[in-house]
């Protein structure tokens, strides 16, 4: 061999391990390094093979503090009481996991979500109480009296069943009752193997079902002081601080959970997101609930972590004042569709007439938006998607309504 193709080799041998090393050096050190002992211990067999076969659970899993404390796969896969098994590669598995396998280890938190309207009034909400049993009814109406114990959504109905399945269920789902007979899902807020209380405290993640015109709240959040704020400074946040020992310092601005659900600065952690609540802003005409007092003193506790009482007692008082208008325009419109019944101008039958959703999104959308947008800081949401609109179709159904007597020969 000539010199100059032994230098030739050496080079390209040379840039060859280089390149390798680059590469090497951009993949996740997960990949590149052996798995330690500890690791091994904690995730075993299962992980060895799934590592091949669905790669991104293993990478999900990796990030949670389930893997740092050494909980494995079998941990939350093996069969709990009343679950159905599958034989697995060697292992006996469940067929389906549900909040009873977090509930083993996380008592407190499954208790905490099933007496709030998360659970068991999520799923009733669109198929009423025809899937619970009478204990879990008697349980949920003890905290939410009516919630459960009621008939399938109209609406619902008369969509039907596709429709139900993968819109409706799609997000009250969190309250499905398990073949297991316990109640909803945990991975709605924590996913699958990332479990991480950091993604529950994402905005994002309360987004994907509270969203929309009948329920805006990312979108007002987003719009509000809070939301900007957040979004501008979310990257000097510790959205990892331990639920027990999380300051201002680690989170300055809130985000949902930290009004709804989060201990700030030593209040109590709470999985029951009806704790601080005092109106049921989504019905049509919102009443007081009976713990009214309650809601308000504790969300106005958190409030207070951040900032000075006058603010917030003005801010709720705006605010009370929007829902008691908002109640008034509402009875007008209902009282206005009543009549109409009366008259003899409307079947008995619900959603087969054009005024009937234009009452319906009167209230739904435009009335629970202008009340949502009043307590969460939207501007925009009480004015031109709130009271704007309200004002508008409340023009129609009177339009309407007149329309119907004329023809029938009674304005
Ligand atoms: C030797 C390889 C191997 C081992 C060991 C293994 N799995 Fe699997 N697992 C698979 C394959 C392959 C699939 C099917 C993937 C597919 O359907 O595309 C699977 C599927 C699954 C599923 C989905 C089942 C379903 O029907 O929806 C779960 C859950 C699961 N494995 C958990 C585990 C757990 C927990 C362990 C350890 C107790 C484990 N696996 C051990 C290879 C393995
Ligand atoms: C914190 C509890 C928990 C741990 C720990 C856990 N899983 Fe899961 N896993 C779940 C849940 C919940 C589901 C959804 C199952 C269902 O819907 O029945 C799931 C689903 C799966 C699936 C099917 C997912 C799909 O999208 O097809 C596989 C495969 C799986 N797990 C493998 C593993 C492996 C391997 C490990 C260990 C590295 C592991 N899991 C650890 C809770 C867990
Ligand atoms: C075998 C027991 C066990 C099971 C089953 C289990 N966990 Fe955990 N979980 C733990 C331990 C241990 C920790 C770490 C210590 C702690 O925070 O309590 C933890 C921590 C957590 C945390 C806090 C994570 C963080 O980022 O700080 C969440 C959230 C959580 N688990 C959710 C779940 C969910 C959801 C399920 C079911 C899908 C589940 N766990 C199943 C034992 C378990
Ligand atoms: C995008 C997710 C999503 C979809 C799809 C959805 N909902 Fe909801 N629903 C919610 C959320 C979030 C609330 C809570 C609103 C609030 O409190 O402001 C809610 C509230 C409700 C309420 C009022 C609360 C109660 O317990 O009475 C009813 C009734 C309801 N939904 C029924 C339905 C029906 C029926 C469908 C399908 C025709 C449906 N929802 C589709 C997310 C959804
Ligand atoms: C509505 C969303 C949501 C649902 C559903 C939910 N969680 Fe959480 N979870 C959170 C949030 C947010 C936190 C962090 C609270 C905070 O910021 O202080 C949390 C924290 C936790 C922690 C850590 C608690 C601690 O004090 O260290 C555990 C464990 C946990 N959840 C388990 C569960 C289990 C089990 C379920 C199902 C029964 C569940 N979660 C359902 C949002 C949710
Ligand atoms: C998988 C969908 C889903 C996710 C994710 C979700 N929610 Fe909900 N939430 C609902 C539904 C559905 C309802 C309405 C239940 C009812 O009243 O029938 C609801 C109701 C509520 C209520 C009103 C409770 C009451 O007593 O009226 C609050 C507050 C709430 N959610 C906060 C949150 C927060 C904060 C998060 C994020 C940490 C979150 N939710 C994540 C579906 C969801
Ligand atoms: C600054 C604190 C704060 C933040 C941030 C916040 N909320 Fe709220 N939220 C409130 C207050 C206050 C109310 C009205 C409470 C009452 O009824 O007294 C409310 C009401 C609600 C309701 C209405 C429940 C009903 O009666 O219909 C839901 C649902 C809700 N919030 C979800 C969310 C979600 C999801 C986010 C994030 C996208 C969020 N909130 C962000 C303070 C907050
Ligand atoms: C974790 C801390 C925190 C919590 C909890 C919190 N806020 Fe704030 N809020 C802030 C910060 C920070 C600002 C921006 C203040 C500034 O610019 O000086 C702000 C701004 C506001 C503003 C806008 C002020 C303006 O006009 O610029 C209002 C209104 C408000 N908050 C009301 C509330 C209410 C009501 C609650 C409880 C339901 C609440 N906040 C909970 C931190 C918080």
């Amino acid at each position: 061999m000539s010199f100059k193709s032994i230098f030739i080799s050496v080079f390209l041998g040379t840039s060859l391990i280089v390149v390798a090393l680059i590469f090497n050096a951009k993949r996740p050190i997960t990949e590149t390094s052996q798995p330690s002992a500890d690791f091994v211990r904690a995730t075993g067999k299962c992980a060895a093979c799934h590592r091949r076969e669905t790669a991104a659970i293993i990478h999900q899993f990796e990030r949670s503090e389930h893997a740092k404390e050494g909980v494995t796969c079998l941990d939350c896969h093996r069969a709990v009481e009343n679950q159905e098994t599958q034989a697995h590669k060697g292992f006996t598995i469940a067929k389906h996991l549900t909040a009873k396998n977090c509930s083993e280890c996380h008592a407190t938190e499954y208790t905490q979500f099933l007496r709030s309207r998360h659970a068991a009034p999520a799923w009733a909400a669109v198929s009423g109480a025809r899937d619970f049993t009478a204990e879990q009814i008697a349980f949920a109406e003890k905290y939410h009296k009516g919630a459960v114990n009621r008939p399938a959504n109209q609406l619902a109905v008369t969509e039907g069943e596709s429709a139900i399945n993968v819109g409706c269920l799609g997000c009250h789902d969190i309250g499905k009752p398990n073949a297991d007979g316990s109640i909803g899902s945990c991975t709605a807020c924590h996913a699958r193997h990332s479990t991480s209380i950091a993604l529950a405290r994402e905005p994002e993640t309360c987004g994907q079902c509270h969203m929309g015109p009948d329920h805006s709240q990312i979108e007002i959040y987003h719009e509000s002081k809070h939301g900007v704020l957040y979004n501008a400074q979310k990257a000097d946040m510790n959205l990892k601080a331990p639920p027990k020992i999380l300051t201002t310092a680690d989170m300055s601005v809130p985000t949902c959970v930290t009004c709804h659900l989060s201990g700030l600065d030593g209040l109590n952690v709470t999985h029951d997101t009806t704790e601080r609540l005092s109106y049921w802003l989504f019905a049509a005409v919102s009443d007081k609930r009976p713990t009214y007092q309650q809601g308000q003193d504790t969300m106005q506790e958190t409030c207070l972590k951040c900032h000075a009482r006058s603010q917030v007692e003005k801010f709720y008082q705006e605010a009370e004042g929007v829902v008691a208008d908002t109640n008034e325009k509402i009875r007008e419109a209902t009282a206005l569709m009543k009549s109409l019944r009366e008259e003899g101008l409307l079947t008995e039958t619900s959603f087969d007439e054009p005024i009937e959703f234009l009452y319906f999104d009167l209230w739904h959308y435009y009335g629970r938006t202008a009340k949502h947008g009043a307590f969460m800081g939207g501007a925009d949401f009480v004015q031109w998607h709130g009271n704007y609109e309200l004002l508008l179709k409340m023009t129609e159904l009177k339009k309407i309504a007149g329309e119907l007597r004329e023809n029938a020969g009674n304005p």
